[in-house]
């Protein structure tokens, strides 16, 4: 359907060589697949799920961004099972119905040239909540009159995760177990949804953190303790997913890089934690922050353009390993420039791809990259270009006609 693109990189070493691409716009190859360029849509939940169903909200509100020429497209967060979710709204993938729905949306993203990718989570001890414009706050009695009342989360020690939340589960062995094959199924069942790189999702204060983080882990049996009880639970589980997904695709690792104002989980910690997870096969750090202290990590990682760069760099660096950044990157010559500094190899936006879906394509007319209109689906490239030979004739400008 979708002529003009080609997710392959097909190189003809006798070919002339082509003008200087700029690098967010040049492809990058993970294992077996190939993105069109590096610019990535950052998880962004929507709380809009039926049953853990993604609906036609999910379907637009993805599918433009890859008809706005994103390399990759990332899902929202994605319970590994039912209980694991964070509100009654979130979609998952542990059931064959889910998974279907999920397909209908990753053949779109397809047919449009966009990778797509899914994030795996379980939100432990931070579940039953509400929305974020209702500040998270754990679901109550009233609500449970309207039909939504809380359930009990399951975490490595017994402390809610905020006043009136429930009190978790400790979790014994088999429940670490159980857990753990949750998302061997659901790498599974996102294989058969159609997703092209799978994401584990290790930050934000969810049961990953919960067991690295010194605050939420008080378990002195062999997942607690020193940083490598801590990270115990993270590693057999990314060892699990990565046997269970397939070598050719690529697998992520969403951290916190730093949490806390007291130090609890640090930059040095994340160094360690990314360098026994490449030894486990991950491909790329998606470099994020904070979750287990809230708005305390604020003091530590200001919220300036950029904010998570510094922490990609490092990892990039210390570890050797490709590196995602995000955090209020939101213009072309900026994503840019990190790319140019060696700071990380993929740049993805939130925030701003809600802004504008069509971001990509104009960052690359800002960087005089590629055609922009060859990053926008056909149909709309052709009435595209003919507004253009109008407005051309018009060069100085439309606003004083
Ligand atoms: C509406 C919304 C929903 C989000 N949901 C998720 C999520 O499901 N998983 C996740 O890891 N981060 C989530 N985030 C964080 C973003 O992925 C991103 O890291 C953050 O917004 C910073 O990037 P930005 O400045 O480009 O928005 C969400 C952010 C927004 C704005």
């Amino acid at each position: 359907m979708q002529s003009e693109r080609n997710l392959k990189a097909t190189i003809d070493p006798s070919a002339p060589a082509a003008p200087a691409q700029p690098l967010l716009f040049t492809p990058i190859t993970l294992r077996g697949l190939t993105a069109r360029n590096r610019i990535v849509v950052s998880p962004m939940s929507q709380y809009a799920a039926v049953n853990g169903e993604p609906t036609d909200w999910h379907l637009v509100h993805l599918g433009k961004f890859a008809m706005g020429g994103a390399g990759i497209v990332f899902v929202e967060e994605t319970s590994v099972e039912e209980r694991a979710r964070k509100t009654y709204h979130c979609p998952g993938i542990y059931t064959d119905a889910q998974a279907k729905a999920w397909r209908r949306i990753t053949d779109f993203l397809r047919s449009q040239g966009a990778l797509s990718a899914i994030q795996l989570g379980h939100a432990g001890r931070k579940v039953a909540t509400k929305a974020p414009w209702d500040g998270f706050s754990p679901l109550s009695d009233d609500d449970a009159k309207n039909g939504e009342p809380p359930w009990q989360g399951v975490a490595p020690s017994p402390i809610p995760f905020k006043p009136g939340a429930t009190i978790p589960i400790e979790m014994d062995h088999d429940d670490i177990k159980a857990v753990i094959q949750s998302h061997v199924d659901a790498c599974r069942r996102s294989l058969d949804a159609g997703f092209d790189i799978c994401e584990i999702h290790g930050a934000h204060g969810y049961i990953i953190q919960q067991f690295l983080s010194p605050i939420t882990n008080k378990r002195n049996d062999g997942y607690g303790g020193d940083i490598q009880g801590r990270m115990r639970f993270a590693l057999e589980l990314v060892e699990a997913a990565r046997a269970a997904w397939p070598k050719d695709q690529p697998l992520f690792f969403r951290s916190s890089c730093v949490d806390g104002k007291g130090g609890a989980w640090t930059l040095d910690d994340t160094v360690v934690l990314a360098g026994e997870l490449k030894a486990r096969g991950v491909d790329v750090i998606d470099c994020s922050s904070g979750g287990i202290e809230g708005p305390l990590t604020l003091a530590v990682v200001p919220r300036v353009p950029g904010y998570h760069v510094p922490f990609a760099d490092r990892i990039r660096r210390d570890v050797g390993i490709p590196t995602m950044a995000v955090g209020l990157i939101t213009e072309a010559a900026q994503a840019e420039r990190y790319l140019a500094e060696g700071r990380c190899d993929l740049i993805a936006l939130a925030r701003e791809m809600m802004w504008n879906p069509n971001w990509p394509a104009h960052a690359a007319q800002a960087l005089n990259g590629p055609d922009p209109l060859a990053l926008v689906p056909p149909s709309y490239a052709w009435w595209l270009r003919r507004r253009d030979e109008v407005r051309k004739q018009y060069p100085t400008g439309l606003e004083k006609i």
